[in-house]
Formats: C-alpha cells, sequence, structure tokens
C-alpha cells in the first residue's frame, strides 16, 4: 500500500500560481487599510495580519542602491531563508513566503508580530525599558547575538538599530535578514546564478561591515 503519492506532493504549478495570487490579493487588502501598517521602510512596509502574525511586504521591482543587493523577491525569500536557519539567536519566527508571479516582482514574507520596540524608538523616544536593562546592557547582548550570527555563518549585513528589537521581558531580537548572506552552504550555490558578484569579496565586506555598523551604532547609544 502506497500511503503518499510523491508526485501529490508537488502541486501543479497553476494551482500554486492561482493560490499564491490569491493569497496576495488577500494580504493587499489588508495592507490597503492604513491602521494596519506598522512601519514603513525603504524598500518594503510592515504590516499587522489577525493572529499576531505580521507580513513584510516588498514593494515591486524594489533594487536596494548598492550592487549586488539583491531584488525584492531575493530579498524576501533570503529572509525567510534565513530566518529559518538562524538557530539559538532570537528572530521572529517566520512562516512562509508569498510571491505572485504574474504581478511582477510582488513578494511577501508572513512573520511573528513581535510586540517590541526597535532601538531606534527606544532612543528616540526615551521609552522605558525593563528593569534592570539599560540601552548599555543591551548593547552588551547586541555584540553576543551578532558573533553568535556570523558562527552560524550568517552575515546579516544591515545592522542598524532599527533591526535590533528589545521586549518587556528584555528580549532582544535580531530582524531584517533582507540583505544576509550565508558564509557556507547555500550562499555559494546560489552565487553561481549571480556571475557577476564578487560574492566573495562582499561577504568579507559585510562581516567587516556587520563590526562597523555595531560600533556605530554603540557611539550612537
Ligand atoms: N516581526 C515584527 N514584529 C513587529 N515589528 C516589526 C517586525 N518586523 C519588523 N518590524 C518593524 O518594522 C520595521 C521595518 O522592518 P524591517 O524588517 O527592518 O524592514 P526594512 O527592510 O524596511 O528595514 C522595523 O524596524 C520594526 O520597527
Ligand atoms: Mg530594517
Amino acid at each position: 500500500m502506497q500511503l503518499y503519492n510523491p508526485e501529490r506532493l508537488r502541486a501543479p504549478k497553476e494551482v500554486v500560481e492561482s493560490a499564491s495570487s490569491e493569497a496576495m490579493r488577500m494580504l493587499r487588502t489588508i495592507a490597503d487599510n492604513p491602521e494596519n501598517k506598522i512601519h514603513f521602510g525603504g524598500a518594503a512596509t510592515v504590516y499587522r495580519l489577525p493572529g499576531n502574525l505580521c507580513m513584510k511586504l516588498f514593494e515591486k521591482r524594489s533594487i536596494t542602491a548598492a550592487p549586488g543587493n539583491p531584488i525584492s523577491v531575493e530579498a524576501g525569500y533570503l529572509e525567510l531563508l534565513t530566518g529559518f536557519t538562524v538557530k539559538g539567536v532570537r528572530v521572529p519566527h517566520y512562516f512562509g513566503h508569498i510571491t505572485a508571479e504574474h504581478e511582477g516582482e510582488e513578494n511577501a514574507i508572513i512573520m511573528e508580530e513581535l510586540h517590541a520596540l526597535d532601538l531606534e524608538r527606544v532612543i528616540k523616544k526615551n521609552a522605558e525599558l525593563p528593569n534592570g536593562f539599560s540601552v548599555k546592557t543591551f548593547f552588551d547582548n547586541i555584540e553576543w547575538y551578532i558573533d553568535a550570527l556570523h558562527q552560524r555563518g550568517i552575515v546579516h549585513g544591515d545592522i542598524e538599530l532599527r533591526n535590533i528589537m528589545i521586549d518587556k521581558g528584555g528580549n532582544g531580537y535580531v530582524i531584517d535578514f533582507g540583505r544576509a548572506k550565508r558564509v557556507s552552504g547555500l550562499a555559494e550555490r546560489e552565487s553561481r546564478k549571480l556571475e557577476d558578484v564578487d560574492w566573495e569579496t562582499l561577504k568579507k565586506a559585510r562581516a567587516k561591515f556587520d563590526a562597523w555598523a555595531q560600533g556605530t551604532m554603540a557611539k550612537v547609544a
């Protein structure tokens, strides 16, 4: 007896396409309501979804300024993939990545909504931190987070105050993996697709960039 049919595990292309464009249409309706907006960024906007979830909706065909930066679909995919890979470092739970192909490069990642403030808001709003926590103690943790990511072969590539969040319990989270690079494994496989990009140099530069960004943030705090 065959308990499952491997061919049935992959839905036909038309089914996937119509389901994903339908899902994207629903997500668009949520995005149309300004009350659902959590944060507007450069290339993406974060919206609240029902059930403690949120989505990061990448703008169509958005290309970030620096050469070698991923286009929006790659950024979304990379973010999900890196989010799945990171172990032992607090990141939001990531649930999925939706692309509606016929609508260009529009795509979204679905993740847990953190009930947390990013450090930029903490500093600007002089927000109250949990007992015994100061931005300084938090920066000691950040150093640990960044080291831990590097040890797991992930260069974040976009360490800044807005990409570190802290919740009421004093837990820190690293977010925004849209420019992250795996230093080993998948990144190499992917890099072959993008021949004009010197990933090795870029990765080294990004590792340095993480350290540099960390230093810059410490000065601001
Ligand atoms: N999972 C989340 N839960 C709650 N707020 C979030 C979450 N992810 C992002 N945000 C908020 O949205 C902002 C932008 O998200 P981010 O992933 O950094 O996008 P961008 O690529 O535009 O910088 C963050 O600085 C943070 O304030
Ligand atoms: Mg960000």
